[in-house]
């Protein structure tokens, strides 16, 4: 998987990329980072890439061809239309769904607006998918451009360390995960429950399968319409 970022901070971008899970993943070549700061195509000698709106009204406007320019430079070089990914509240809502949908693609182009927007005609022209990551208002597309990132990158095959690790996780069957514990046995009088001591695997698995119903159910409820439930799911169901 390789990502373009076209953005106005690249070094917040690759700060945010290079740490931790998606860190290893570029150093060992399993996803690429290419950020393309919107600046270098900026065509006057300030290298200003904003102007007032048409209109009037507060702040400035990411102008077109700084933005048409830098895409350019990244799109030139492949052989088909990317999928480019314009960040905004008024896209649709980022979900686990998209994530899958978006991690089969060999390349995607992500650009982030700052200031009050982009010049509509440069959206128009490159962006193919507007994406919110929900109903809140930001300072820019860089962090929702990571938080995609991070969420499509845990998908691409070989990133997590083990295999399974993100079939089984939240959202990944429309139920929430189970809870996890780990040593002690006993942490501040508080003990693990006992089925996961007891070795059975079929009732642990039993277990963990109802703890994740259960909390589905307190703190997710939208979701179980969704869910996959076999009829002993159905039955553990009724009875809670
Ligand atoms: N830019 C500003 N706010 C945003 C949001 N909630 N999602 C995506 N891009 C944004």
């Amino acid at each position: 998987m390789k990502y373009h970022v076209l953005t106005l901070f690249p070094e917040m971008i690759e700060n945010g990329m290079k740490t931790s899970i998606t860190g290893r993943a570029i150093e060992e070549g399993k996803i690429f980072l290419d950020s393309v700061n919107i600046r270098d195509y900026a065509f006057n000698k300030h290298n200003k890439v904003d102007d007032y709106p048409y209109g009037g009204g507060a702040g400035m406007v990411m102008q077109a061809e700084p933005v048409y320019l830098a895409y350019k430079s990244v799109s030139e070089h492949m052989d088909k239309k990317p999928k480019v990914i314009y960040l905004t509240p008024q896209g649709s809502v980022f979900s686990q769904k998209m994530a899958e949908e978006l991690a089969v693609e060999d390349e995607l182009v992500f650009l982030c607006g700052h200031y009050e927007g982009i010049d509509e005609r440069v959206i128009e022209e490159i962006v193919t998918d507007n994406v919110s990551i929900g109903d809140y208002v930001l300072t820019g597309g860089e962090l929702p451009a990571m938080v995609m990132m991070d969420a499509i990158s845990r998908l691409v095959p070989g990133v997590l360390n083990n295999e399974h690790s993100a079939e089984f996780e939240s959202f990944q069957d429309n139920l929430l995960e189970y809870p996890q514990y780990s040593r002690p046995e006993v942490w501040r009088e508080k003990r693990v429950p006992q089925v996961l001591m007891s070795g059975h695997h079929a009732n642990i698995e039993r277990w963990r399968r109802q703890q994740s119903i259960l909390r589905t159910k307190e703190r997710r409820p939208e979701l179980l319409k969704d869910a996959d439930l076999d009829d002993a799911d159905k039955l553990f169901l009724k009875s809670i």
